[in-house]
């Protein structure tokens, strides 16, 4: 979602530093962007809606500054115009802002009252005027920058430049991520240090109710009180950040083809020494039961692990979206596990649910792909997935990983628990150290997806069956499709279909499913068969040797139940990536929707 960049330098024009960040901040998802910096002792602000190209056209190319701030927005209150994209300007205070202040209109009321007026539709304009208001007041920053975080409901990543003090930049952390990234050239302030990379690797994380003033040579850190604080200062591997698309022409099908060696990297640590590494996971046999927690992808990565725990480990196990149980009777006990997934660590509804949980002092554990995030700084125990940066909004390497990652989790957990054999421990192990050549030669079937892709990308319906494992695989599926291709796709319990979706089916409505569980498959397949029986075109991916020249098959190597979601999901992601090719739709940045949700 909206993205912060700001620098400040001594001698360096802070210009490039502020476009380039904005670009590679431009994955999250944005529909307007702007910049704010000194020209002639005065702040000049430059604002456009749509891409950050507009923006770069309507700056003046000469122009050099050494103090600046730059934004992307993700509209929220008020549309995706120029008016509404900041920086926005009050009097003496300019500023950036990631985030929602909840009770914007009480404040604007207020600041009405105090002769304030606004010019956009936005919660960020009221957060600069009250701001400027308290700066009025008591004329010193820092009284009026803990006046607005006692005053301020909601979520706020702000970088600002205040008047009177032009060779600083002061930034303000609640709820939204912002480093502080140091150089001997420039200080960098960004919502993600990935986004200034290319200028520093060592950065400062302010947590909730900190802030700092950033000046050239300075970074002074202090809590709501005011009171200095000493920070321990990060450095971020350059390597495993590299954000380069390389030879393909979009991010997801590179991320996509990463697959073969991501999914080894994430669990390598944990199977290297057989037996005995993956006991150095949790031991999960003092839980009675286990809770998921996450959002979109995520959220279906839990699922796989809800089937594994329950299926062949024997332990209970309820996954829930974060926006939903945040809000729920949520059962907390002691006695239960809850795991937070998630790629970015940021994600608004993850971490609420992970403060619910926190707040009763129940056991915690994160599943997360992006070091020292929010969520994995909060956790009582984090594991890493090593999907690297993942870039395309549609996640697909990332989700692997965590399948992995909790796969990996629950075969621990079923030695420990004595539910698996030591002998078929030993097994997935290996097949787990085979995966690069299972997933090698499943991304290799490019000829068979294209050809599928071809019947769908016309298409306006397309629904996604499957049981047990293979229903949440299809949920997956059917997310991929419908976020690149705007297809509209639904997944439902292939046994579900006869109570109401089989109305839906016409001539040639085409219906995907995955069968890989022996007990189930006969099942699906009958009810493709009722399907094709009103029409439908079919399509299915099995690890089974089954013939059905009625149907498209997509064969799948045989495994164990571990690794039956990496083999099923590599022709889902593929035939979705494929389909959105024909269609020509903006596949690494689909239309509305952003990489990291920070919003609730
Ligand atoms: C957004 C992204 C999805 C992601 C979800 C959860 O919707 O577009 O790709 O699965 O957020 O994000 P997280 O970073 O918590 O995994």
């Amino acid at each position: 979602m909206c993205g912060i960049v700001g620098a400040i330098s001594k001698n360096r024009n802070v210009l490039p530093i502020l476009i380039t960040g904005l670009k590679n901040l431009e994955y999250r998802g944005y529909d307007s962007s702007g910049v704010a910096y000194l020209k002639n002792n005065k702040i000049n602000i430059v604002k456009t809606s749509g891409k950050i190209i507009n923006l770069e056209n309507k700056l003046n190319k000469s122009d050099e500054s050494n103090i600046g701030i730059a934004h992307t927005r993700w509209a929220t209150h008020g549309k995706a115009n120029s008016i509404n994209a900041h920086p926005h300007r009050v009097n003496h205070i300019t500023l950036v802002h990631n985030g929602i202040i909840e009770n914007y209109e009480e404040l604007k009321e207020m600041l009405i009252d105090n002769n304030y007026s606004f010019k956009s539709s936005t919660d960020t304009e009221v957060a600069t005027a009250l701001l400027d208001y308290y700066y009025e007041k008591f004329n010193d920053i820092d009284k009026a920058i803990s006046e607005f975080m006692k005053k301020v409901i909601g979520s706020y990543a702000i970088t600002m430049i205040v008047d009177n003090d032009l060779d600083s930049l002061y930034v303000l952390k609640k709820e939204s991520p912002l480093v502080i990234g140091i150089s001997d050239n420039a200080n960098v302030v960004a919502s993600d240090i990935r986004a200034v990379l290319k200028y520093t690797n060592k950065y400062y994380i302010l947590d909730d109710f900190e802030y700092a003033k950033v000046s050239s040579n300075e970074v002074i850190i202090k809590d709501i009180k005011g009171d200095i604080l000493k920070k321990e200062l990060h450095a971020i591997n350059v390597e495993d950040n590299d954000i380069s698309k390389n030879e393909y022409k979009h991010y997801m099908l590179k991320e996509i083809m990463e697959q073969k060696s991501t999914i080894l990297k994430t669990v390598k640590p944990y199977i290297e020494k057989g037996i005995d590494s993956l006991l150095i996971l949790p031991d999960l046999t003092k839980y009675k039961e286990i809770s998921i927690i996450g959002c979109g992808t995520a959220y279906h990565a839990g699922l796989v692990a809800k089937y594994l725990f329950e299926e062949v480990t024997n332990t209970r196990c309820n996954v829930y979206l974060a926006s939903e149980y945040r809000y729920q009777n949520s059962f907390l006990s002691k006695d239960t596990l809850t795991i937070f997934i998630s790629q970015s660590g940021e994600t608004a509804d993850t971490i609420s649910s992970l403060k619910l949980v926190k707040s009763k002092n129940c056991p915690t554990l994160g599943i997360i792909n992006v070091e020292n995030s929010t969520i994995s700084l909060l956790v009582d125990k984090c594991l890493y997935t090593k999907a690297g940066v993942e870039i395309a909004v549609a996640s697909t390497k990332a989700y692997t990983a965590q399948v992995a990652l909790l796969s990996i989790l629950a075969l621990s957990h079923g030695l420990r628990n004595k539910t698996i054999k030591e002998d078929d421990v030993l097994k997935v192990i290996e097949e787990f150290n085979n995966i690069e050549k299972l997933i090698t030669t499943l991304l290799n079937n490019k000829d068979m997806y294209l050809t599928i892709a071809k019947k769908l990308y016309k298409e306006e319906d397309i629904f996604y069956i499957g049981r047990g494992l293979d229903y949440y695989l299809s949920m997956e599926g059917a997310l991929k499709l419908k976020e690149i291709s705007y297809i509209h796709s639904e997944s439902y319990a292939a046994g579900e279909l006869k109570h109401g979706t089989i109305s839906l089916i016409k001539k040639n409505t085409p219906v995907l499913a995955s069968a890989t569980n022996n007990k189930l498959n006969a099942k699906t397949i009958s009810n493709l068969k009722e399907v094709m029986a009103r029409g439908a075109s079919v399509y299915l991916i099995t690890n089974t040797n089954y013939k059905d020249n009625t149907f498209t098959i997509v064969n799948i190597p045989k495994s164990s139940d571990f690794l039956k979601a990496l083999l099923v999901i590599i022709p889902y992601q593929l035939i979705a990536y494929y389909t959105a090719l024909l269609k020509g739709t903006d596949i690494d940045k689909p239309k509305n929707l952003a990489k990291s949700v920070t919003v609730e």
